[in-house]
């Protein structure tokens, strides 16, 4: 254990012996508030929405929710602009259901996240009904059997793609509802089904980061783009999944997937790029989204144990507010800088690794 802790600490310390100090400004609360204020330009009281973007909203909520938990400031506003939501996004789709359980996931896990900060038992009964939705594929796909176990949901409706996203979703929403409903040891049976499938399918490549998704065909990893977001989505439910269970190498299992991650796609300073960053057509509005992601689930990583990762996020946290903002607390995609426009997306991203760091 002295030994593991030893050579944890000096890998630890290697990474991060970056070249640059970037030394800006540390971060505070009233940053992350103008942040919000920032964010809320986009807005829609009337759809519940930011920029009528509807999966990003979903995770957006999440980001605020964890907010509201560290800024008693922005409790009650932050309250309320959920609770409006979640009145207002099922007029886009009803139930919180669109053609894909991604984007199920993401607003689940809203709703536990909106009943975290209330304990109104009504959120949690929606995030339970997404869950079921989102569940009708389990165990049934092409790829569901592999030598671990047998789990695995498809991306979409149209049964088209078995990708890593919608299934580390739906065993952090299974993992999450375990800890929370009374007499959750159905969603903990199902979240470590899906964990052990999950472990099984090959999404962990030998570098321990996951790509994107599994060729329909031959149910083999498709070496597809390692993104950030799932790499963090897994952190949290293995988290989740590790509380559930009493079962702590879940977090050293988590631990590895962080520090590759943190290593491979981490520039020379230390700041976390997306893979897209350098594409000539740049980030989607789907991919602008996904640092924050990472950092969110890495902060809860950190608070249950699994690993340091504060001066990771707090170097991320000062860069993008120093060097990727327009003065004016909206965040650009890029968190090295410079600032070459933003949005709501960017913007909720952004906001993402200063609550992540304010937190750690
Ligand atoms: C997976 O295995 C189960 C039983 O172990 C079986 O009922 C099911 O048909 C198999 N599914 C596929 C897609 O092979
Ligand atoms: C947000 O900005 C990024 C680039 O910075 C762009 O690719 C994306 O499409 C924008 N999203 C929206 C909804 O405007």
């Amino acid at each position: 254990m002295r030994t593991e802790a030893f050579m944890i600490a000096s890998l630890l310390s290697a990474v991060l012996s970056y070249p640059v100090d970037l030394n800006i400004r540390d971060i505070t609360s009233s940053n992350a508030e103008s942040v919000y204020t920032a964010l809320q330009q986009y807005y829609s009281e009337s759809t519940g929405l930011w920029q009528n973007q509807w999966w990003n909203s979903g995770s957006c909520m999440t980001t605020i929710a964890d907010l509201a938990a560290i800024d008693s400031n922005l409790k009650d506003d932050i309250v309320r602009v959920m609770e409006n939501t979640y009145y207002q996004a099922p007029k886009t789709n009803a139930d919180f259901l669109s053609d894909y359980n991604d984007d199920a996931g993401w607003w689940s896990l809203a709703l536990i996240s909106l009943y975290d900060l209330t304990q109104n038992t009504q959120y949690l009964s929606t995030a339970e009904n997404i869950f079921s939705a989102m569940a009708s594929t389990f165990g049934t796909t092409p790829c569901s059997n592999n030598s671990a176990g047998q789990g695995g949901i498809w991306w979409d409706e149209a049964h088209s793609y078995i990708n890593a996203i919608p299934n580390e979703l739906l065993m952090s929403v299974a993992a999450h509802l375990a800890n929370r409903v009374q007499n959750g040891g159905g969603y903990r049976n199902i979240a470590r089904r899906q964990w052990e499938w999950f472990r099984g399918s090959g999404l962990i490549n030998s570098g321990n980061t996951i790509n994107d998704g599994l060729d329909t065909s031959t149910c083999a990893n498709n070496g597809g783009v390692v993104w950030t977001y799932n790499q963090g989505v897994i952190l949290s439910a293995l988290v989740e999944l590790s509380t559930a269970t009493g079962d702590s190498s879940l977090l050293s299992t988590a631990q590895n997937i962080a520090s590759a991650a943190v290593e491979q796609l981490s520039d020379e300073n230390g700041i976390l790029h997306e893979p897209c960053e350098s594409y000539a057509e740049g980030c989607d509005s789907d991919r602008t989204q996904f640092k924050g992601i990472f950092a969110r689930s890495l902060a809860q990583l950190g608070k249950a144990g699994g690993g340091d990762y504060g001066d990771f996020l707090r170097r991320n946290a000062e860069s993008v507010w120093g060097r990727s903002d327009d003065g004016k607390g909206v965040l650009g995609v890029n968190w090295a800088g410079p600032f070459a426009g933003g949005n709501a997306s960017t913007t909720c991203s952004g906001l993402d690794v200063l609550v992540a760091a304010l937190g750690t």
